[in-house]
């Protein structure tokens, strides 16, 4: 794709959006990964491209079981056409085990099945290290009516079914995820991207880590580590 006679709209940590049209973008992934809020960086070649092929699989999965996203179609190895939606400027965190700032925030050990998965909200803003935020607040800073806010935690446990039950089959624990949403036409799509960047996968007989937690905790090659996932999940 020749994203330079494109406009670029945005260009976040590890994605530039590019304009396609009044209704469309270009999501790029990049091979920029980080962490702690940008404090650890790095650039590993080939990751932009796994991360995209995780991100469209896993997003056409979930339109097939009828939640919409916005997903349009692949363009490349790095690249799809996405629904030009505004982002809501919230992080929706599902958790099933208790694991990174869970157990920090908390003090509790890593790796403990939570009976009914926990949604939590942080505000997207890189200035204030995205704080969590009460769905009480939410409201009251008016971010979002409470109609939407209702549809994003019965997205959110939707998606938890479909991408758990999923990777259960193939011998890996969804542990905790971030997912974002956006609005095009007074309705709401899933949006940004679902891969080990913005989820934590443990293999379920080792609780080895298939994420960006081997980067976050120098536990090993990324690559190898993401390409296991990908091996694992039979794209
Ligand atoms: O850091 P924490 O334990 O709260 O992260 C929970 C999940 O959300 C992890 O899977 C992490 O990768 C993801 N996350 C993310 N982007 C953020 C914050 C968390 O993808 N800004």
């Amino acid at each position: 794709m020749k994203t330079n006679e494109l406009k670029l709209l945005y260009e976040g940590k590890a994605k530039k959006i590019y304009e396609k049209s009044s209704d469309e973008v270009i999501i790029y992934f990049k091979d920029d990964v980080t962490a702690f809020n940008g404090i650890k960086k790095d650039s590993i070649i080939g990751k932009g491209k796994i991360n995209k092929l995780i991100t469209s699989f896993f997003f056409k999965m979930i339109e097939e079981k009828g939640i919409p996203t916005h997903f349009i179609s692949d363009v490349d190895d790095n690249s799809f056409v996405a629904k030009k939606v505004k982002i809501i400027p919230l992080e929706v965190i599902i958790r099933n085990y208790t694991a990174g700032s869970f157990c920090k925030r908390y003090g509790i050990e890593k790796g403990i099945k939570i009976q009914k998965p926990i949604v939590e909200y942080s505000l997207k803003d890189d200035d204030l290290g995205d704080p969590m935020i009460c769905k009480n607040v939410i409201l009251s800073l008016k971010q979002v009516e409470e109609k939407i806010l209702n549809r994003l935690e019965y997205y959110s446990l939707k998606i938890n079914n479909i991408l758990s039950s999923f990777l259960e089959e193939k011998n890996i624990i969804l542990v905790d995820y971030k997912l974002e949403f956006g609005i095009y036409d007074n309705k709401v799509y899933l949006a940004d991207e679902i891969s080990p960047d913005t989820c934590r996968f443990w293999d379920k007989d080792t609780m080895e880590s298939l994420d960006k937690d081997v980067y976050r905790e120098d536990k090993g090659n990324l690559i190898d580590k993401y390409s296991e996932f990908l091996r694992r999940i039979n794209i």
